[in-house]
Parts: C-alpha cells; structure tokens; sequence
C-alpha cells in the first residue's frame, strides 16, 4: 500500500463504526494478510448526534482494528489547545450535531492538528521530514 498514515472518519452507529466504513475494512484482507497495513501511523475522528453519544467507544472500536493490523496508534492526548477547544477527546478528534463538542471552527481546527500530528508520526516513523 502507497500511504505512509492514513486516518480513517465514521460517524457513530450506536457507538460502533458505521457498516459502510467496517464493510470497507472487512474487504481489506488481502492487504493485511501480505502484512501492507501494518507499521503505519493512524487515527481516527467520528461524530455522534448527543455530546455523549459514543463518540470515545467509536474512536475505540476501530483501534480494536488497527491493533490488528499491527498500526501505529496516535491518540491526540491533551497535546494541544485545540483539543481543549473541541471538547477535550484524547482519542481522536469529534464532534456532535448539538455543537456540544465545540463550533465547527474550533473542530475544524483540532481537525488540521490531528492531520498534522499524525503526519509528523508517519514522517518520524520513516525517518522523512514533513512536508508542507
Ligand atoms: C443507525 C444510527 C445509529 C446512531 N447512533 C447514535 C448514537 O448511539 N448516539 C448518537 O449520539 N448519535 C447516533 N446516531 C447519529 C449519528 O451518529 C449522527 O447523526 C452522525 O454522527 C452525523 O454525522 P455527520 O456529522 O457526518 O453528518 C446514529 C445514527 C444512525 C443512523
């Protein structure tokens, strides 16, 4: 596989990822059995409609999958302010219908910090600078 990183989106489905994403994965055998997805840097970021509508345990659920597949996990942790400002999730950045998780701006933002840091992972991991 091309991807140094990759960072994968759902929104929640009763705090699990949605089919359509876990049909997509499930169809990724192949590639993992020839051992292509593993030792890559990744995240993952998700939506939920309640401010507490299963956003960490979706996040969660699809490290189960990464764990598998012998990923670089990389959390977002309290590493930045922009995590504060879009409603403090470790695991991934995430938002809720309600606005509950932080405007759209500030989970914009925490967006671009979780693109940017999990490229600097990928980058360390192959020993390249990121480029801009
Ligand atoms: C089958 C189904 C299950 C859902 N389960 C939940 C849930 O348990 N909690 C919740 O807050 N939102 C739940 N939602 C709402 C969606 O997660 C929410 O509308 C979605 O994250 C919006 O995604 P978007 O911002 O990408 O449009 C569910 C939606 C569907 C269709």
């Amino acid at each position: 596989m091309w991807a140094d990183s990759y960072i994968f989106g759902t929104p929640t489905r009763y705090g699990n990822v949605s089919a359509q994403l876990k049909q997509f994965i499930d169809a990724q055998g192949g590639l993992w059995a020839e051992g292509k997805l593993a030792d890559k840097a990744v995240g993952v970021f998700t939506s939920a409609g309640n401010a507490h509508g299963g956003q960490e345990s979706t996040i969660l659920s699809l490290y189960n999958v990464m764990a598998h597949w012998g990923s670089i996990i990389v959390p977002m942790g309290y590493t930045a302010d922009e995590i504060f400002a879009s409603g403090g999730n470790p695991y991934g950045v995430s938002s809720s219908d309600g606005g509950e998780n932080g405007s759209s701006e500030e989970v914009l933002a925490a967006a671009r910090y979780q693109g940017r840091r999990t490229a600097e992972k990928a980058a360390a991991l192959i020993g390249q600078p990121v480029g801009n």
